[in-house]
C-alpha cells in the first residue's frame, strides 16, 4: 500500500521521538513511566540497531538512572564493575603502570556493559510495554517546530506515508540525522575540533589480560585495552585519520597492541584471539547550541560529539535525556514549563565538562610527534598518578559527575 506524501495518514502523540538509539529508546521509556505517550522514528532496523559495536563504560550515575527505572536486573548480572583504570607510559625503554582507584579517590565505580546489552534492555522494555515505533522509516521530515502543532513526517517501512503531530520534538538521531539541520542557520551555533588522528578498534574472542582497562601512551602512539565480557576484549590503536583498515593484518594489529601495551613488562602477557571485528574511528568534538529550538528538544549525539577517550559519549546521551525526560513530564503533565526553559543551558552545563574532560584526556595519551608536546603529556601523566589532587580530577570526572551537575 502506498500514500501520497501530500496526503500521509495522520495521528497524535504527546512526543515524537526521532531516532531509536540509547537516547530516543531510555526517553521513550522515562516518559512512559510518567505517563507521556511518545512514539519512536527510526531508519534502521531493530538488527542492525543491535549489530553497532559502540561504547562499553557506563558511570555509576548512569547505572544509578538505568536501575532506578527498572533496566539494572542485567547490568548487576552480567555488567562488571570496576574500582578505577590503569594508566602507563613507556618511554625511552622504560615502562610505568599505575592503578588509578576511583573509590578510593571519589567513592564512585564505572561499569563495564556494552551500548549492545544497553539498547537490548531498552528494546525489550519497549516491547514489554508495547510502545509504539516505526523503524526502517525514509524521508524523515520535521516540520512546524516554532509553532504549538510541530510534526514529523516520513515514508514507513510498507511505503506508507505518515505524519505524527506531537507536543513536542526530541531529536535523538545522532550525528548524521535531520534533526539538528531542523535549527535554522541563524540560530545555531556549532564548535567543532578535530584531531589529527583516529582509532582503530577491534573485537577480539580473547579473555581480557587485565582486570581493568589499560589507557597507555606509548611513542608509537595511544593503545587502549578494553573488553566487554569474561571471554571478548575490545582493543584500540592510535592511526592515522583515514587510515584504510585493510592496512592492518590481525598479526599487525596484535604486534601494535603488544608493543603499546607492554607485552612482557614486569611480567604481563597480552593474550592474542581471533579478531572478529575491525573498524576506524574518527575522533571529534562537536557541540552545537541551543539544544532547543521551539519545540524540538536535541539530546545525544544529535547535539554533541565527544572523542572516545573520556568514555562518555554513551553516558552523556543518558544524562541528556533523564533531564529531558523531567522537562516534557514537568510541562506536558503539570503545565510547568521552566524546566523545558532551562533544558538547553541545563544539559550544556554538563556537554561541556564531559567535552573538556574528553578533550584533556585525548591530548594527554595520543601523540602527535612534537616533542614539546611529549613532554607535556609525560608530565601530565607523572601528577595524574601520583598527586592525590591530580588523581580526583580524572576519578571525579571519569565516573561521571552527578546527573544535573
Ligand atoms: P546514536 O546511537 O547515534 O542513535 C541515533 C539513532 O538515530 C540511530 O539509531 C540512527 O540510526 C537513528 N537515525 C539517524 N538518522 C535518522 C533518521 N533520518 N531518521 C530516523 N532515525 C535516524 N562512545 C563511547 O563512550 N565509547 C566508545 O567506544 C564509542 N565508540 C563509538 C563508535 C562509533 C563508530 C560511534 C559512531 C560512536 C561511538 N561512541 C562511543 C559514541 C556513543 O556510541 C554515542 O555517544 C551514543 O551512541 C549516543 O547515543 P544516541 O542515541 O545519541 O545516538
Ligand atoms: C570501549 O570499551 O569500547 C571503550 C572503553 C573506554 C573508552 C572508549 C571505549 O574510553
Amino acid at each position: 500500500m502506498t500514500t501520497p506524501a501530500e496526503n500521509p495518514l495522520t495521528e497524535r502523540t504527546r512526543v515524537v521521538i526521532v531516532g531509536a538509539g540509547p537516547a530516543g529508546l531510555l526517553l521513550s521509556h522515562l516518559l512512559d513511566l510518567e505517563g507521556v505517550e511518545s512514539v519512536l522514528v527510526e531508519n534502521r532496523s531493530p538488527d542492525y540497531v543491535l549489530g553497532r559495536i559502540r561504547a562499553g563504560v557506563l558511570e555509576s550515575s548512569s547505572v544509578d538512572l538505568l536501575t532506578s527505572v527498572g533496566l539494572g536486573e542485567r547490568i548487576a548480572r552480567e555488567g562488571d564493575e570496576h574500582r578505577g583504570i590503569h594508566l602507563q607510559w613507556t618511554h625511552e625503554g622504560h615502562g610505568e603502570r599505575h592503578h588509578l582507584d576511583f573509590v578510593d579517590h571519589v567513592g564512585r565505580s564505572v561499569w563495564i556493559y556494552g551500548q549492545t546489552e544497553v539498547t537490548k534492555d531498552l528494546m525489550a522494555a519497549r516491547e514489554r510495554a508495547g510502545r509504539a515505533a516505526y523503524y526502517e522509516v525514509a524521508d524523515v521530515a520535521l516540520h512546524d517546530l516554532e509553532t504549538d502543532r510541530p510534526s514529523v513526517t516520513f515514508t514507513d517501512a510498507e511505503g506508507v506515508s505518515r505524519r505524527i503531530e506531537a507536543d513536542a520534538v526530541a531529536g535523538c538521531d545522532g550525528f548524521h540525522g535531520p534533526s539538528r539541520p531542523a535549527v535554522p542557520e541563524g540560530v545555531r551555533r556549532t564548535w567543532e575540533r578535530t584531531y589529527p588522528y583516529a582509532w582503530l578498534g577491534v573485537l577480539a574472542d580473547v579473555a581480557p589480560s587485565t582486570d581493568e582497562l589499560i589507557y597507555a601512551w606509548h611513542p608509537d602512539g595511544f593503545a587502549l585495552h578494553s573488553m566487554r565480557s569474561a571471554t571478548v576484549s575490545r582493543l584500540y590503536l592510535q592511526v592515522p585519520p583515514d587510515e584504510d583498515v585493510a592496512q592492518w593484518s590481525d598479526a599487525r594489529i596484535w604486534e601494535a597492541l603488544a608493543t603499546r601495551l607492554g607485552h612482557g613488562q614486569d611480567g604481563w602477557t597480552l593474550q592474542q584471539g581471533p579478531i572478529t571485528e575491525k573498524s576506524v574511528l574518527p575522533m571529534r568534538s562537536f557541540v552545537a547550541t541551543p539544544m532547543r529550538h521551539g519545540r524540538l528538544f536535541l539530546a545525544g549525539d544529535a547535539a554533541h560529539i565527544v572523542p572516545p577517550t573520556g568514555a562518555k559519549g554513551l553516558n552523556l546521551a543518558i544524562a541528556d535525556v533523564t533531564l529531558l525526560a523531567r522537562a516534557l513530564t514537568a510541562w506536558l503533565v503539570d503545565g510547568s514549563p521552566a524546566l523545558a526553559d532551562s533544558y538547553s543551558d541545563d544539559a550544556l552545563r554538563r556537554v561541556w565538562r564531559c567535552t573538556h574532560f574528553s578533550w584533556w584526556m585525548t591530548s594527554m595519551l595520543h601523540t602527535t610527534g612534537d616533542p614539546f608536546d611529549e613532554q607535556l603529556q609525560l608530565s601530565q601523566l607523572r601528577w595524574v598518578t601520583s598527586s592525590q589532587a591530580g588523581a580526583a580530577g580524572l576519578a571525579e570526572n571519569y565516573a561521571g559527575l552527578p546527573i544535573g551537575f
